[in-house]
């Protein structure tokens, strides 16, 4: 190893041809998971408050920002239901409905872009309940697993009928892998893939999102009983050994960058696919900084989705990917 004067580090860095052809870590359009929020109507957009930037879309708008990530080279859109709140109930029994704005959105999304692009739908009770949690409660008001876990697997069958190409539970139950992916391939639905939120931690910074999905003014409590307590890290690699030894195909980690240190032992212990959710309130405190003047936000949102990739990440779900994508291409 030669030393300073004979080494210089700065000599790489020195113009932009070289950064180029030395950097490690590239960050493409074909790394981000674009969620969005499906609403009742047509021709219809909802701004999010705590979300600045972000829309709810009907169906049919759902469907031309499918088109549009096709254009921009996203290959994955997330959907999430704001469900009615006339719609929700005790057990969520929305979500079985094969006419659900889930199951629209997703053969909408199908005929506007066929195998252009992936759909990946979110499984777990929440935007269907009227109290707000992912599961089943028992009288005293405790997410009961078992019972939730078999509505889980309706859930996700229902949504692969209406053409999923990823089911991704993010409820947390235990042992809701092995009985989804049971449930598929028993239905015919072998190729649909099983992406799990293995370790998903009970944060601060799903504010936002719960907003989005309408379940954020009737959540009382928090979900502390089934999501990781954020302390915890061990812990998420058994989470991840699990659901892989039940079949999950990929493994996610959330949230994202106050969690890279999981996403990064996570990819070291198993050499399996792991995505990262950067999550409503990650998305929020981005805004919030450009707004204030306090970071340039396509600066700030391109070096975060490069920080996930660095960190080991095979993709990102991220609310700034349309800006994103835009700002690669
Ligand atoms: C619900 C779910 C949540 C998110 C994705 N799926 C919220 C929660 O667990 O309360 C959060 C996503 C975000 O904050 O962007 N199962």
């Amino acid at each position: 190893m030669s030393s300073y004067p004979n080494l210089r580090l700065r000599r790489t860095r020195a113009s932009a041809w070289s950064r180029a052809l030395h950097r490690e870590t590239i960050l493409t359009p074909a790394d981000l998971i674009w969620p969005v929020f499906v609403t009742e109507g047509k021709g219809v957009t909802e701004d999010i408050g705590s979300l600045p930037g972000v829309s709810r879309g009907s169906v049919d708008v759902i469907a031309k920002r499918a088109r549009e990530a096709v254009a921009l080279g996203i290959p994955c859109l997330a959907l999430f239901p704001n469900t009615p709140k006339d719609l929700r109930d005790e057990d969520g029994s929305e979500a079985h409905n094969p006419d659900n704005l889930m199951c629209r959105a997703i053969r909408a999304i199908k005929d506007a872009c066929g195998e252009d692009i992936g759909v990946l739908t979110d499984v777990a009770l929440d935007p269907y309940t009227s109290h707000g949690q992912d599961g089943l409660l028992d009288e005293a008001g405790y997410v009961v697993n078992d019972a939730t876990v078999d509505a889980l697997v309706q859930q996700a069958l229902n949504q692969a009928n209406a053409g999923a190409d990823i089911v991704a539970p993010s409820d947390m139950m235990d042992g809701r892998i092995a009985a989804i992916r049971e449930g598929l391939e028993e239905t015919g639905h072998a190729n649909v893939q099983l992406m799990a939120y293995a370790a998903k931690y009970a944060s601060a910074f799903y504010g936002p999102f719960r907003d989005a999905v309408g379940s954020g003014g009737l959540l009382k409590g928090d979900k502390k009983t089934y999501q990781m307590d954020p302390a915890n890290a061990e812990e998420a690699l058994r989470e991840v050994r699990l659901d892989l030894d039940e079949g999950a195909d990929s493994v996610m980690v959330k949230p994202g960058l106050p969690y890279l240190d999981i996403v990064r032992r996570v990819k070291e212990s198993f050499q399996v696919p792991v995505f990262a959710y950067q999550v409503s309130g990650e998305y929020a405190m981005i805004e919030a900084a450009a707004a204030a003047g306090a970071g340039d936000r396509d600066a700030l949102v391109l070096e975060t989705l490069t920080a996930f990739k660095r960190a080991g990440a095979s993709g990102v779900l991220t609310y700034h990917a349309p800006l994103a994508a835009r700002l690669l291409g």
